[in-house]
């Protein structure tokens, strides 16, 4: 069985050819066109610019990811939310056309849905029940999954999301679009414990996250220092907020496994989870608290958007039955787990 999933739901352009062998997923191929340069210049994305730049290089990266045309499937899958809509639709639109004339099944994958599934493209794919921590540009979500393709959201953020955060601080620090990435670099050259934000909910029995406190908490700081900031002020807030961030995850992941001490494997995805400090802090927390837990993390290639994790999901539906109606299935901007 081979799936062609498409995803279009924000900024990058992505086709991908997932087989199933021996109930395992296997990547035959896989293409990514980012945007993000484009989007660099306006310092984020501009929905309709996103939605045009989709439509001008969807067919070839679908013309790669089929190696025209040589490379066959048995299926097609889209992303159908949460996203922009204009970039959903489009991805939609060219998957069930293709489904339909092809006369293939069409499989509709919630973004978050395929988040989770990135963690199957690993050697070791995670054990349930597991945990998973989806940190992205639109999300922070714990999850908890005992079944495939059963969710229950323990926590989400009540405001900004963690990758949102970034995008924000890196703005307030006049850094470039994505600010993860931005973030992340300068942070090596700062000091982590050269200022003190705030661990949002720390003592509230929630496993909700909050990030705007500490966006504002950085913003009310730098309005307080003198200006042009040097470059090693700038690194220091950079590496300060990381640090805050990263321990703001791990006491909600720990709290989340005293809560549910089922579970086998812990696994983060989405965008943020690219960040290096992220991993190596969120790790050694679970090595050192929870050593009988596997922890798992995507190469970096599969944490930020891409389509092989939506063929993968898409792969899982497969397996246990769950095919979209062709007609039946709509996008939507909004679409939750669950
Ligand atoms: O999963 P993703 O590609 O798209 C969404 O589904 O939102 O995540 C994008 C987010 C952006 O906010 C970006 O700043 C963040 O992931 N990100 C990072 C890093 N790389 C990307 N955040 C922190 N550190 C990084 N290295
Ligand atoms: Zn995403």
């Amino acid at each position: 069985m081979r799936i062609l999933a498409i995803e279009t739901s924000c900024d990058e352009t992505a086709a991908a050819i997932i087989e199933e062998r021996d109930f395992m997923p296997r990547i035959i191929t896989n293409v990514v066109y980012s945007q993000i340069d484009e989007h660099a210049l306006t310092g984020g994305v501009i929905p309709e610019k996103a939605a045009r730049m989709h439509a001008e290089t969807l067919p070839t990266v679908l013309k790669q990811a089929t190696f025209n045309r040589r490379e066959k499937f048995d299926a097609v899958a889209a992303t159908v939310g949460p996203g922009l809509i204009g970039c959903l639709l489009l991805g939609v639109s060219a998957a069930k056309t293709l489904a339909y004339n092809l006369d293939l099944p069409f499989y509709g994958i919630n973004h978050l849905e395929g988040h989770i599934y990135s963690a199957w493209l690993e050697n070791q794919p995670p054990e349930l029940p597991a945990l998973f921590l989806i940190v992205s540009g639109g999300h922070s979500d714990l999850v908890l999954m005992e079944r495939h393709l059963s969710y229950r959201v323990l926590g989400s953020t009540r405001d900004d999301a963690a990758g949102e955060a970034f995008d924000k601080v890196a703005r307030l620090l006049d850094l470039p679009y994505p600010g993860g990435p931005s973030i992340s670099k300068l942070a090596v050259k700062g000091d982590p414990n050269a200022y003190e934000f705030p661990i949002a909910m720390k003592d509230e029995n929630t496993l909700d996250f909050s990030f705007s406190g500490l966006k504002a908490s950085v913003a009310y700081m730098i309005s307080k220092l003198p200006k042009p900031m040097d470059d090693k002020t700038k690194a220091d807030i950079a590496a300060s907020f990381q640090e805050t961030v990263s321990k703001t995850i791990i006491h909600k992941v720990n709290k989340a496994l005293h809560m549910y001490p089922d579970v086998r494997s812990v696994a983060m995805v989405g965008g943020v989870s690219a960040n290096i400090h992220l991993r190596n802090e969120l790790a050694n927390a679970i090595e050192t608290g929870f050593p009988q837990i596997r922890f798992i993390v995507p190469q970096l290639k599969y944490c930020t958007d891409n389509a092989a994790m939506i063929g993968v999901a898409a792969i899982y539906k497969h397996m246990f039955k769950q095919k979209s109606s062709w007609d039946g299935v709509e996008v939507d901007p909004n679409l939750t787990l669950g």
